[in-house]
């Protein structure tokens, strides 16, 4: 069974912080960060609360589908940034639009998120013959976990959120999900402040960094690096190859959007031109979970990806977690 994504919805919030603006806190520079990671601007939410960008979003995906939020049967919030612990991001979303017959809880696979979201809706779909849409949001406010401190870190990311309407259909659909967690200590956050003296203690030595400002994002740029330029390929090649396609056969691959460097070597990797490549980091930097779908709206509303195509959505991220949707929108 596939899917059909209905309608699809995003959110940015309205300050935008250019590579200039980072070199008030820390030393850089625009060129470093253009030629090493391709990015321009990002946007920055500031205390905005990462459910209500993901209510935004929800609202404007909802609208174009032209459904009732009664009818959605299930709502997954794809985020890492929840403002809170409990409840879900997706419950306070589920009641903030109407979906009052519709399940709700949120997914954690990092910048993978929304590739392990429309897999999961569609499991929904699929087993459940009495649900008729399923909601995928992605949201993160990440400019709150970030160590502005750390030049190599704080100017990677960005913040905004989408959704998607999703429905059963008979389009071409095949995915595939993998994780390495033997991978996790090369990019994490603490989710609670744990005093440094008890975390080391022996029994409940983890063995991540603790560092001051704990819940601030750590991450080893150079492996995250070498990690993603294997998965971004694989990840597509395991989905391709369940559907019985190739390459060729796809008209747009819309990868996570972390570094240009990145997408450029796993292009080269597939074999495919980079005019294939939906690439929109420039603008969001990487907003995690929402990268992916961003791009695709973007790609959407600018008329660039139109109904009937193949598309590839592939992403990795922390965990470390990877997954590709080879799909027709
Ligand atoms: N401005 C200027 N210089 C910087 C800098 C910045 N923002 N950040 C790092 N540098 C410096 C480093 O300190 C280093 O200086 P040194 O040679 O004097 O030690 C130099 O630039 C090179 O650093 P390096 O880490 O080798 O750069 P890089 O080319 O590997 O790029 C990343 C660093 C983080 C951009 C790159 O490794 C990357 O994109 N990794 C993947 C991260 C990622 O995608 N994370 C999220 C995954 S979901």
């Amino acid at each position: 069974m596939g899917i059909n994504i209905l309608g699809m919805g995003s959110y940015v919030p309205e300050q935008v912080l250019t590579n200039d603006d980072f070199t008030k806190f820390v030393e850089t520079n625009d060129e470093w960060i253009r030629t090493r990671t391709g990015i321009v601007s990002r946007h920055m939410a500031g205390w905005e609360p990462a459910w209500y960008m993901g209510r935004e979003a929800a609202r404007r995906a909802i609208e174009k589908a032209g459904i009732n939020p009664a009818e959605i049967g299930v709502v997954i919030a794809c985020t890492l940034t929840n403002d809170f612990l409990t409840p879900s991001m997706a419950c306070i979303i589920q009641n903030e639009i109407g979906a009052v017959n519709a399940a709700a809880f949120d997914l954690n696979a990092a910048c993978s998120g929304f590739v392990y979201g429309v897999d999961t809706a569609r499991r929904f779909l699929d087993t459940d013959s009495s649900m008729k849409y399923a909601l995928v949001i992605t949201s993160e406010a990440l400019s709150r976990f970030m160590d502005f401190e750390d030049r190599g870190t704080c100017i990677l990311f960005g913040d905004g959120a989408t959704a998607a309407v999703i429905e059963r259909s008979d389009k071409l659909y095949s995915s595939y999900l993998g994780s390495d967690g033997s991978g996790a200590q090369y990019l994490y956050a603490r989710s609670l402040r744990v005093a440094p003296e008890i975390a080391v203690e022996k029994e409940f030595d983890d063995g991540f960094e603790v560092k001051d400002n704990m819940h601030r994002l750590i991450q080893d740029g150079k492996a995250v690096y070498k990690f993603a330029v294997n998965a971004l390929p694989s990840a597509f090649e395991g989905a391709a190859e369940k559907a019985g396609i190739t390459k060729d056969d796809i008209d747009y691959f819309v990868p996570h959007q972390a570094n240009v460097r990145i997408i450029e070597t796993a292009a080269k990797k597939l074999g495919v031109s980079m005019d294939k490549f939906i690439v929109t980091l420039d603008h969001y930097g990487n907003t995690s979970s929402s990268s992916i779908p961003l791009a695709l709206n973007e790609a959407i509303d600018k008329g660039i990806i139109k109904r009937g195509m193949k598309i590839a959505l592939i992403g990795f991220g922390a965990g470390l977690t990877y997954g590709g949707i080879v799909m027709e929108y």
